[in-house]
């Protein structure tokens, strides 16, 4: 199978030039001026860019949580996610308390093998970590599962004390590894959603004004103190405040390996939603909370300047009239987290580039680029390069759409709303290939269950 793209502007992290890309099987075999290839597939890109396809390192797809399970699996999501451009997803394993994390690895391959329209990988979300256990961190990313995620929310469910959090991060320093950590303070915020419930306070925006952004402030130094001791690099995810990033500025600034993440529901959202008319708030319950709109200009800085390195969406989906009415007596039972991993790389390429915050290699480098090189799938993934797996997305800058539920080229997601409804975008991908293969053209899906598999990475290989 071999595919020639011609005419194409070539844009990654650091390039941008005119060619040619030949791609055989799986891989980048060629890329120059005018290839004389022949090819069993051509695509002419003239007047298009190309991307190399999106990384998402955050997603949750069928997962347990909030009395119910996330509403998109492993097809549905990695289906949605190619037709927004992203070529591949690192989603999340779950270890039960007391159970052996290669057992829970082995859940969750089964969960996804065999289902996915593109390639995946997973993170190792610990909820223990006896010392008898801390041999398998090693067998892990043998296993290619070289990061993990601990929550310092969330009581009683995934959240683990600070001593779990050290030993944890201690072994995965030693190993080679990453440590992804949800940085709130979880037991103060349990205290404040304890009391505005006793007095009353029901409504979804509650769950925003029980969490304030302080919390996640020192969460988020905690996080890092406590890493920059055990001598392990931890990536903050889904940062949502100017409170929060300005901890992860001042020990970047003392060279602490802390890296963050933020989404769009952070760069274009905020707490106004909560505000919407009856239980429609519910929609954008997600952990952390909707921020004061101001936040948003500081989360763009951090982005151009490198203090937040990439962009996930934390896609954990839950249907409006099914799942999220779960809390419709109490904002605490509403299932947390939005869909979004079909919409990330036109918000972002709207919001970032056309809008003038970012460039067209800054694009790149946040939405694919440092998803790769932080989590050890760089160069194979997250760059156009002779050898790279050939994950590309043909780019159409001109093509506007308006995001909603109720477009068939915007909303693919196996979830009964979109969170950015009526959102106009300008930039959209026109086609998708994932490993040299076709699998979305113009709007129509061309690739099968099961094209996806399971992508082993490698170790934390320095800055990204
Ligand atoms: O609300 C969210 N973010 N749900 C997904 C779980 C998590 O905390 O990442
Ligand atoms: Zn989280
Ligand atoms: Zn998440």
């Amino acid at each position: 199978m071999s595919l020639l793209i011609k005419n194409a502007r070539v844009i990654t992290a650091v390039d941008d030039y005119h060619a040619d890309v030949y791609c055989e099987r799986d891989r980048i075999t060629a890329i120059g001026q005018d290839l004389k290839m022949e090819a069993d597939q051509v695509i002419d890109a003239k007047g298009m860019y190309l991307f190399p396809g999106g990384i998402d390192p955050h997603t949750h797809l069928d997962m347990p949580f909030g009395g119910t399970v996330s509403a998109d699996d492993f097809e549905t999501g990695t289906r949605a996610a190619a037709f927004g451009g992203t070529t591949t997803l690192i989603d999340f394993a779950i270890q039960t308390k007391g159970q052996s994390t290669l057992a829970a690895l082995e859940t969750w391959h089964a969960k996804a093998d065999g289902k996915t329209a593109i390639d995946y990988g997973f993170h190792m979300i610990v909820t223990d970590m006896e010392d008898q256990r801390l041999h398998e961190m090693r067998q892990l990313a043998d296993a290619g599962v070289t990061s993990y995620k601990m929550f310092m929310a969330y009581p009683g469910v995934l959240y683990v004390d600070d001593g779990t959090i050290f030993r944890a991060m201690r072994k995965a320093g030693e190993d080679g590894t990453v440590v992804c950590m949800h940085a709130e303070n979880g037991i103060v915020i349990d205290e404040i959603v304890k009391r505005a419930l006793a007095e009353g306070k029901t409504a979804p925006k509650y769950h925003a004004l029980t969490r304030p952004t302080r919390m996640e402030a020192e969460g988020v130094h905690r996080a890092i103190a406590i890493a920059e001791t055990a001598n392990v690099p931890v990536y903050i995810v889904h940062l949502s405040c100017s409170d929060a990033l300005e901890q992860v500025t001042t020990a970047r600034n003392r060279g602490v390996h802390a890296f963050a993440e933020t989404c769009p529901q952070y760069l274009f959202l905020d707490y106004t939603y909560y505000e919407k008319e009856g239980f429609e708030g519910a929609k954008y319950v997600m952990t952390p909370a909707l921020r004061d709109k101001w936040n948003q200009d500081k989360l763009w800085r951090g982005l151009q300047f490198g203090d937040l390195c990439s962009i996930s969406t934390d896609h954990c989906p839950f249907c409006f009239k099914d799942q999220k009415v779960l809390g419709i007596d109490s904002f605490a039972k509403i299932p947390n987290g939005a869909p979004g991993v079909e919409n990330r790389m036109a918000l972002v390429y709207n919001g970032g580039v056309v809008q003038g915050r970012i460039s067209l290699n800054k694009y790149v480098q946040l939405t694919s680029t440092a998803a790769a090189k932080m989590f050890g799938l760089f160069p194979k993934k997250g760059t156009i390069a002779v050898g790279s797996d050939a994950d590309l997305v043909v780019f159409d800058p001109n093509r506007t759409e308006t995001i909603s539920v109720d477009n068939p080229c915007t909303h693919h997601m196996n979830v009964d709303y979109n969170t950015y409804e009526g959102f106009q975008v300008q930039g959209f991908p026109q086609v998708v290939i994932s490993k040299g293969k076709i699998i979305v053209k113009d709007n129509t899906y061309l690739g099968n269950k099961g094209d996806g598999s399971f992508v082993k990475r490698g170790l934390y290989n320095g800055l990204p």
